[in-house]
């Protein structure tokens, strides 16, 4: 089961249309991210979570493009977590692996998710991460702004990507707890792997490597480097059907040595 957060705002960006939305090389970021999940062959249901206020949007887009796995398309909450919960709360009784993912995470590569859902067989709790290449410093307040309270070792720091990947019952009960603490509303967490490693601090979360190119669509910026990242892994990636290839690049000048 795969969960399609696409629930935000998109603030940083300052559009008045969700990030999700914006088209990159042809397509939405919204239907680049379904297309994965859809594609893959670990993946039996997707569930969308959309902007309050554009579900409509989003079920025309699922429609139009033939995601035949997408069962449901529901509104979103107000923070991310609010969105996991909601989803959460339209799962139904049965066991299950549920796979977190941001719908401005374009570029996940499919191998990720396999190496998910195997690690799924061992832990009940996994999430994505690479390398942090820059330093981390740790700020709190100054008398003239911040100052650098602490700089941890950049050894052991990652950076966390999606998808995030439970067991159902494992992401259910850490989120009953969640919502049933007053203090979650004071100090949320701003992810799923979050709020399982503060409601059930014995369950191990296994880390699957991530990928640079695994970029979440945030800042005006990421969008020309999102760009850029799809037409470098059109042009190094296997060829696909001429005309599934031209559909890709819809809109952008690409040359190409060879074909298919
Ligand atoms: N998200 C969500 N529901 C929310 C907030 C965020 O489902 N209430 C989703 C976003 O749609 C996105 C992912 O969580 O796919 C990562 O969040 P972020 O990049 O912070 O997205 P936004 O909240 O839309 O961005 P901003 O903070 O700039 O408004």
């Amino acid at each position: 089961m795969a969960v399609v957060l696409a629930g935000g705002v998109g603030q940083r960006i300052g559009l008045n249309t969700p990030k999700q939305l914006i088209k990159i090389a042809g397509k939405t970021i919204l239907e680049h991210t379904l297309a994965l999940f859809n594609g893959a062959p670990e993946i039996d249901e997707i569930i969308v979570l959309m902007t309050p206020g554009f579900a409509g949007e989003a079920e025309e887009l699922v429609a139009r493009s033939g995601f035949g796995k997408v069962s449901q398309v529901l509104e979103g909450g107000a923070s991310r977590t609010e969105t996991t919960w909601r989803a959460l709360k339209a799962l139904g009784p049965q066991e299950c692996n549920v796979l977190l993912h941001d719908a401005v995470r374009p570029l996940l590569k499919p191998s990720i998710i396999t190496e998910c859902v195997q690690a799924l067989k061992l832990y009940e709790a996994v999430d994505v991460a690479i390398p942090s290449s820059d330093t981390i410093v740790v700020a709190a307040p100054g008398p003239r702004g911040e100052i650098i309270r602490d700089i941890p070792d950049r050894s052991r720091l990652r950076r966390g990507q999606t998808p995030q990947c439970f067991r159902l019952s494992v992401i259910r009960e850490a989120y009953e707890r969640a919502f049933a603490d007053a203090d979650f509303d004071k100090h949320p967490a701003t992810d799923d792997c979050g709020v399982v490693l503060r409601y059930l601090p014995d369950v191990p979360i296994y880390i699957v490597p991530g990928s640079e190119h695994n970029i979440k669509v945030t800042h005006p910026v990421d969008v020309h480097i999102a760009d850029k990242l799809f037409q470098l892994t059109a042009v190094t990636a296997p060829l696909p059907s001429s005309f599934a290839y031209r559909e890709a690049l819809a809109g952008k000048t690409v040359v190409v040595f060879g074909g298919s």
